[in-house]
């Protein structure tokens, strides 16, 4: 989208959440909050993307994919934005979308729509808003005749201001020239001592400016995470999401219990997700493929009609036909070829194993190049560490490979 960029504010501690590290890397279904953020902005077409960050490892976790800023001193949500103002000077005449960090259920819609409203209306601000059953601790929306007044904190509420139902999501369109000419302008004068970006509401209203408030269809969009119990009921929402969303492509499921599925997954339709089965990251599912019971997969592309039961996956690919579990961990750098059967207490770590290979129980293999249509006796394990180096094995085609057999690489086994 053209002569538009994002800000995201993503500083602060986890204090609060008890997090090892920044709250905006607690994740939702598998995935930190940030990166749900920063994604909402690339799909909604803006490609410029700034987060402003007080922590090495947030800068680490959007590094490659955005601009960073730091923001030495928490004071406020209005001081985190004037943090960036290096970015935003660079991107004079342009408008500017600030998002919080914490918020991952912002939507495209919602930012597209409030787009659309900003610029037809030719507003130096336009605010995304929603309407919640629950408002406590939320900005309220303080409208006069109809149109947005005021933003004001939970703290600095009356009675009446404190009923209001309708918040600030905390995201809201700027125009960029009037955003940096506003930061210069924000005081700390509140019950807070902070910096409050909603403030400039009030300094563009007192000059006649126009500001807007784009109220989105979705209560979800302002939802937060300032507790763990905010952040479990968050990933209650993403795993009902994740299962209706794969229920209208014909994904089949038996029960929800304990399914818990990533946004970025991909599954096709006519697999079958059973219970207690986790997937993440990057994960794609073929058609008619059964996926658990309690399985996880991470980054791991699965084929067609394969088996998958009472196992683990991580950065590795499974091809089609294939039996794997119950009780198989397998690890990543992985290539499992089609129609190959492994069964319980099988570890496979950084190999391939050829198309009809069977490895049928109680085996380790790491390291080392499998052919097709071997047979693995009970027991077999191969010696792929020396207490030095690594080095790998390889076995080939239609080899038969005896019970309790330890393969110490470098071994070559002959077709
Ligand atoms: C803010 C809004 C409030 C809105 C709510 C929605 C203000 C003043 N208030 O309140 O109207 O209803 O969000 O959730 O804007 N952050 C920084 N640096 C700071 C302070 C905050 O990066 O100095 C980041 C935090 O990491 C967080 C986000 O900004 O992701 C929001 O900050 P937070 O302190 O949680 O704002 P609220 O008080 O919830
Ligand atoms: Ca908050």
């Amino acid at each position: 989208m053209e002569n538009t960029n994002c800000v995201i504010l993503a500083a602060g501690d986890g204090k609060r959440m008890f997090a090892r590290s920044s709250k905006v890397l607690c994740e939702v279904a598998y995935k930190p909050m940030l990166l749900w953020v920063v994604d909402t902005a690339r799909q909604s077409g803006i490609a410029d993307i700034c987060c402003v960050v007080s922590n090495p490892d947030v800068e680490s976790a959007v590094e490659g994919s955005c601009s960073v800023c730091w923001q030495r001193e928490r004071l406020g949500t209005g001081h985190a934005v004037r943090s960036a103002l290096g970015f935003l000077e660079a991107r004079r005449g342009q408008d500017t979308l600030v998002l919080l960090g914490d918020a991952p259920f912002m939507d495209r819609e919602a930012v597209l729509g409030s787009l659309e409203l900003h610029r037809q209306s030719g507003a130096c601000e336009t605010v995304i808003s929603a309407r919640v059953k629950d408002p406590t601790g939320y900005g309220r929306i303080v409208r006069r005749n109809g149109r947005m007044s005021a933003i004001v904190e939970e703290l600095d509420c009356d009675d009446a201001t404190r009923r209001i139902d309708e918040i600030n999501s905390g995201a809201a369109w700027f125009r960029t020239d009037q955003l940096i000419e506003a930061l210069g302008r924000i005081t700390n004068d509140n019950r807070k001592g902070e910096y409050y970006l909603t403030d400039t509401i009030g300094i563009f209203s007192r000059e006649g400016k126009r500001v807007e408030c784009f109220t989105a269809s979705s209560p979800d969009v302002v939802l937060g995470a300032n507790s763990p119990l905010h952040l479990l009921n968050l990933n209650d929402i993403a795993a009902e999401r994740a299962i209706l969303r794969h229920l209208e492509r014909g994904v089949h499921f038996v029960k929800r219990d304990g399914v818990v599925i990533g946004p970025d997954v991909e599954i096709a339709p006519g697999a079958t997700i059973l219970p207690g089965t986790v997937l993440y990251g990057s994960t794609r599912v073929g058609r008619g493929s059964v996926i658990g019971p309690n399985s996880l997969l991470c980054n791991v592309t699965v084929g067609e009609d394969t088996e998958f039961n009472s196992s683990q996956g991580f950065d590795s690919t499974i091809g089609s036909g294939a039996k794997i579990g119950p009780f198989v961990q397998i690890r990543p750098g992985s290539a499992i070829g089609d129609r190959v059967k492994i069964g319980d207490f099988v570890e496979i770590k950084n190999s391939s194993i050829g198309e009809g290979t069977s490895l049928a129980h109680l085996t380790y293999i790491g390291d080392s190049d499998v052919g097709r249509y071997c047979n693995f006796g009970c027991g077999v394990v191969v010696v792929n560490y020396d207490g030095e180096s690594k080095n790998r094995c390889t076995v080939e085609d239609y080899a038969f490979i005896g019970c309790n057999t330890n393969l110490v690489s470098p071994v070559r086994v002959g077709r």
